[in-house]
């Protein structure tokens, strides 16, 4: 059985995550969504949160598994026993940044770990989850960017986020 991670913040999923996924799912027998459970970082929404919205969103799929991880990539796909990471490329900006996680992870895994690039759908280039969260911290429209459910969760949590502010 062939199967694949896709690491990612994933904070949130968007629809250019989705895309990836999709098509993904139907290279490999298996896909293992994997969101990085990074303390450094300051998410908006918690690992738990997350991996939840990525159940969800990609619930029809049935070749589709969402977990989360810390620490290495390698050391993860080495545990799963998996030799492919799956990454999402949109720019020439992106792939500067991702050649040399490729690399750096390829190098470190002693050659186990492998790095599959998909070019996004043209349609889903311009996404990132740092703009749609930009965008709803506006109020601005994201039904183009998610699904309505994370556009939902998105916009409450900006609005618990607004209330504590004032609050202060
Ligand atoms: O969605 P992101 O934030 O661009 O994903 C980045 C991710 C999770 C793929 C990358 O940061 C990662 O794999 N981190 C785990 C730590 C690791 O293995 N680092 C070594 C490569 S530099």
């Amino acid at each position: 059985m062939k199967a694949a991670i896709y690491p990612g913040s994933f904070d949130p999923v968007t629809f250019g995550h989705l895309d990836i996924i999709k098509r993904s799912a139907e290279i490999f027998d298996e896909i293992i969504v994997s969101v990085l459970d990074n303390k450094t970082k300051s998410p908006l929404f918690s690992v738990e949160e997350r991996v939840t919205m990525l159940k969800e969103a990609v619930k029809d799929i049935p070749n589709v598994k969402v977990d989360s991880f810390r620490g290495l990539l390698i050391d993860y796909a080495k545990e799963k026993n998996i030799h492919v990471a799956v990454r999402g490329l949109r720019a020439i900006t992106d792939f500067e940044y991702e050649l040399q996680i490729a690399q750096t992870n390829h190098v470190l895994s002693k050659g186990r770990l492998d790095t599959m690039f998909l070019t996004t759908t043209l349609e889903y280039a311009y996404l990132s989850s740092s703009s749609v969260k930009e965008i709803a911290s506006f109020n601005g429209d994201i039904s183009g960017c998610v699904p309505k459910f994370i556009a939902d969760l998105i916009y409450d949590k900006y609005r618990i986020l607004n209330q504590e502010s004032n609050e202060l």
